[in-house]
């Protein structure tokens, strides 16, 4: 099968640093499939889940969508890309314009993407806003008036209502606390489930990679030093860092 994003010897350098954040990262996400990018802080995370959104550009390598190089010139292309792939940011209270009205919020993509106006969009609101679990009257309100957990179900309102084939997400629960996180890894994996999405996700969490990734992708130093199934790379870590990564985890004393 074609993987749905592949990166293929992929260096970022930013502009003005010295060193390449990320190097020589070559990595394939199969439709259907779910990947955990995993690593310290500062290791490369976001900037490749930013390469796979097409919001930063390789330095060098290429970045393709259904095999083909993801060309920001190209406007047709670009438009299937935006339609397939949505993202779900860490922080809930600065992703959501405070100014606009839930029902615009998670129009935004119709809106954009030119399929929908506001009346035909309501109708596709009001099922996302259902489906992640949130009242109706949620439409009109303001994102002020809902809690951390709330506002990261408005984004994956927002997210999920031009039905993308690709979710990314960084640290989509991690802002929350331990009951609302637990609750939003539910509503993912279920809309992972009953839609075939394919997703991608940054977690410094491991038991939120465990319960929802098939795969994982460990990152040290914009290198990847591991990859496989979740369960090989968590569970029998072949890689000294994945290994004082997994030893660095705090535990509950039980
Ligand atoms: N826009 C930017 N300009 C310059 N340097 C950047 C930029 N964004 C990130 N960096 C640097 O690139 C490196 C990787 O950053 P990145 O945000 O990808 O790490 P991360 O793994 O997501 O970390 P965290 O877990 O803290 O979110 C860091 O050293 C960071 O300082
Ligand atoms: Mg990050």
């Amino acid at each position: 099968m074609t993987p749905v994003l592949q990166l293929t010897d992929v260096t970022v350098r930013y502009r003005g640093a010295a060193t390449d954040v990320v190097q020589g990262v070559s990595l394939a996400v199969e439709p259907g499939q779910s990947l955990a990018l995993v690593g310290e802080s500062g290791a490369g995370k976001t900037t490749l889940l930013r390469l796979l959104l097409g919001l930063t550009r390789p330095t060098s390598g290429t970045v393709r969508f259904d095999g083909e190089p993801l060309t920001p010139r190209d406007r047709r292309q670009m438009r299937t890309f935006r339609r397939s792939v949505q993202c779900v940011f860490q922080d809930p209270y600065s992703s959501l314009d405070p100014r606009r009205r839930v029902a615009a919020i998670v129009a935004e993509p119709l809106r954009s993407l030119g399929l929908d106006s506001r009346k035909t969009a309501a109708p596709k609101v009001a099922t996302a806003l259902e489906r992640v679990g949130l009242p109706a009257d949620t439409a009109s309100r303001y994102p002020h008036e809902f809690s951390g957990g709330q506002r990261q179900r408005i984004a994956i309102a927002r997210a999920i209502v031009c039905d993308p084939r690709v979710l990314l997400a960084d640290e989509p629960v991690s802002a929350l606390d331990l009951t609302t996180r637990v609750k939003v890894v539910d509503l993912l994996a279920e809309l992972k489930q009953e839609r075939d999405l394919t997703l991608v996700m940054v977690s410094h969490d491991l038991s939120v990679v465990a319960s929802l990734c098939e795969r994982t992708a460990v990152l040290e130093r914009g290198r990847l030093v591991e990859q496989g199934a979740t369960e090989q790379v968590l569970g029998a870590p072949e890689h000294p860092y994945t290994r004082r990564l997994i030893g660095s985890v705090p535990r509950l004393p039980v």
